[in-house]
């Protein structure tokens, strides 16, 4: 139990890393929050500073959800316990204890955390992704679709039930958290991916 516990407690710090508020101020001088959309992710950082500094960010936020989850099985923890670690480090994102828990919408850490846990439904999420982006081209609007199908996605392919609750309470927290991306994209001032 304290093992499980410090991991579920070191994956929300980990989570916690605001990855684009770092290398943004580093790499470009900019605090990111107040450019583009205002987001901490790597669309907005990639819209501001460019692809390199998008796909970085990218990356490091995609670890903070790969790391955790990898420990927490290296411990032999269970089902339940993976399924924290996981939503804490996604938790650890969008509700960052560094910036006062307004953090980021948790698209790059959620794939992270369910390329650890399930690689396949990442693999189906990727794809509707793409085809969203390739039609509509809205980054949002692929995230937002990609999201909700995950728990569908982990219910046919993964069948963990655990994981399969965690899934649909990471699908929920992403879509609210898009939800001026949705106004947006409702009232069509919602900014195209220019790739
Ligand atoms: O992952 C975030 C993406 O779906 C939308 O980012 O900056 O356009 O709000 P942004």
């Amino acid at each position: 139990m304290t093992v499980e516990l410090i991991i579920v407690i070191a994956a929300y710090l980990v989570g916690s890393i605001p990855t684009g508020l770092l290398l943004a101020r580093l790499m470009g001088g900019v605090d990111i929050r107040t450019t583009g959309s205002g987001n901490i992710g790597a669309t907005n950082v990639s819209r501001t500073l460019g692809w390199k500094v998008g796909v970085l960010t990218l990356l490091g936020d995609c670890l903070k959800g790969v790391v955790p989850v990898l420990v927490a099985r290296h411990f032999g923890v269970t089902e339940g316990w993976l399924a924290l670690t996981a939503f804490a480090a996604f938790a650890g994102h969008v509700y960052t204890v560094f910036l006062r828990f307004k953090g980021g919408k948790g698209v790059a850490t959620a794939l992270g955390v369910f390329l650890a846990l399930s690689p396949l439904s990442v693999a189906g999420a990727v794809v509707i992704f793409a085809l969203m982006l390739w039609k509509w081209r809205y980054v949002s609007l692929g995230s937002i679709t990609a999201a909700a199908a995950m728990p569908l996605l982990v219910a046919l392919i993964d069948r963990r039930g655990l994981i399969f609750l965690m899934s649909i309470a990471i699908a929920t927290i992403v879509i609210w958290k898009h939800r001026e991306n949705i106004s947006r994209l409702k009232s069509g001032t919602e900014s195209k991916f220019k790739g």
